[in-house]
């Protein structure tokens, strides 16, 4: 559910028809929408309303600062996985209470700031990484509060870049291992276990990966108690996949109905990170059409947004509905939709059957608000997009299209060239 709908045959964020941001913000162009940001936001936190919880959003699916202050004006905590992004969240309002971090290769910079900043916890991804938090915290005569990720083995059927609770991945402790881990952990001075954590990957069409994964860790949680060792956070990561085409995945009171009945009788404060289903379709990506070229046997629409500003399609062969701006009613083409890099690989969309667009026209790549700026680069010396926000009638740019000059921003030529 979003709130990019046509009116009379014009597309518009909110109150605001694309085509008046566009022109005064020239394109490519991320637009997201305030209101499907917040409705997100709030289906989780009526979702899982009857127990303890925190909703924390997970950073890497989009950072833009003026998005992270919505969410924490809204109660949002947040899930980070680089020094870069506890930076941002702090900056933003996130409480440090309200954050976790993850992530298999934490630095020792890292890990002080963290420290220093007072996050919830650390998902420790590893023994020899809660030795490294332990030493750090010792140097800081500091206690590093720390949660075990466990890794289930479990298959969230989704792309296998991004499932990550398989044995085969680099991601978490292996849950048979977990117990030694947590002993370990244990006899660690500056170390104190305060949580569980899983994540087994994104774009997860079905609630049963998450209700198998889950069970698999409150028996773990009831091994541990066995030996001493109390659980007071439930951090089951995010996951929770989108519509980007016809799928139809489970919405966060699906996920709420299907694993509450597990939760319900332990004394545990709930932990979620989800990314791509509070900000995926909020956000699209406003591109204009540069040229129609017809090869031997085949159209193509090229269009001024490459994969350095949508990278999805390339990596992911991700699929993203593209429509044009002005509905008219016209013939319809099979194209590949392509952007400027030069590689075969740069594409939004490959063989789509779309109308027949003209040169000069808007189109709009849907569902591009989770890993889309977030995942952008400056490939062919590229100047990143500008992103805007829209609440209702109103609409602010959060940031601005980058400049040449931004380019060569920190670039130095020694002397002895
Ligand atoms: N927590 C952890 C530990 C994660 O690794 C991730 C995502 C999340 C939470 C958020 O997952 P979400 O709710 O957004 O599914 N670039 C890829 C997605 C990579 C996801 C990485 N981890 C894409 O564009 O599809």
């Amino acid at each position: 559910m979003h709130f990019f709908k046509y009116k009379k045959g014009e597309l518009y964020a909110e109150e605001v028809p694309i085509k008046e941001i566009v022109s005064k913000v020239g394109t490519p162009a991320y637009i997201y929408s305030y209101n499907t940001l917040q409705r997100h936001f709030n289906a989780y936190k009526d979702a899982f309303r009857d127990i303890p919880h925190i909703i924390c959003f997970a950073l890497k699916a989009n950072s833009n600062s003026a998005i992270i202050r919505l969410l924490a004006n809204l109660g949002s905590g947040a899930d980070v996985v680089s020094g870069g992004e506890l930076y941002k969240a702090l900056r933003c309002g996130i409480p440090p209470k309200k954050t976790v971090y993850a992530g298999v290769g934490k630095t020792e910079e890292e890990i002080k700031y963290s420290l220093e900043s007072g996050i919830l916890m650390f998902n420790v991804e590893s023994d020899n990484e809660l030795i490294e938090i332990d030493r750090i915290a010792s140097q800081l005569n500091l206690k590093a509060p720390i949660a075990l990720r466990v890794n289930p083995d479990i298959d969230p059927k989704t792309h296998p870049y991004v499932a990550t609770g398989l044995k085969k991945h680099k991601f978490g402790i292996p849950i048979d291992k977990a117990l030694d881990s947590y002993r370990l952990a244990k006899s660690l001075r500056n170390i104190t276990i305060v949580g569980v954590h899983k994540h087994i990957g994104s774009q997860i069409t079905d609630v049963a990966p998450f209700v198998d994964a889950l069970k698999r860790i409150t028996v773990l949680i009831d091994s541990l108690a066995k030996n001493g060792i109390y659980i007071k956070y439930l951090d089951i990561g995010g996951g929770l996949g989108i519509t980007y085409n016809s799928e139809s995945p489970p919405l966060p009171v699906d996920l709420a109905k299907n694993i509450l009945p597990l939760l319900v009788t332990r004394e545990l404060t709930l932990i979620l990170e989800p990314g791509r289903s509070i900000v995926g379709n909020a956000g699209i990506l406003v591109t204009k059409v540069l040229y129609l070229k017809k090869s031997e046997n085949k159209e193509f629409v090229i269009v001024d947004a490459g994969m350095n500003d949508l990278i999805r399609p390339s990596i992911y062969g991700a699929y993203h509905k593209i429509q044009p701006v002005t509905q008219k009613v016209r013939e319809k083409i099979v194209a590949d939709i392509v952007g400027p890099i030069c590689e075969s690989g740069d594409f939004l969309a490959k063989e789509r059957e779309i109308p027949k667009v003209k040169q000069g026209e808007y189109l709009a790549v849907m569902s591009a608000g989770a890993y889309g700026y977030a995942m952008s680069s400056n490939y062919n010396s590229r100047p990143r997009p500008v992103e805007v926000l829209v609440k209702g009638s109103e609409y602010a740019i959060i940031r601005s299209r980058e400049t040449y000059e931004d380019l060569v921003k920190g670039e130095i030529i020694p002397d002895f060239i």
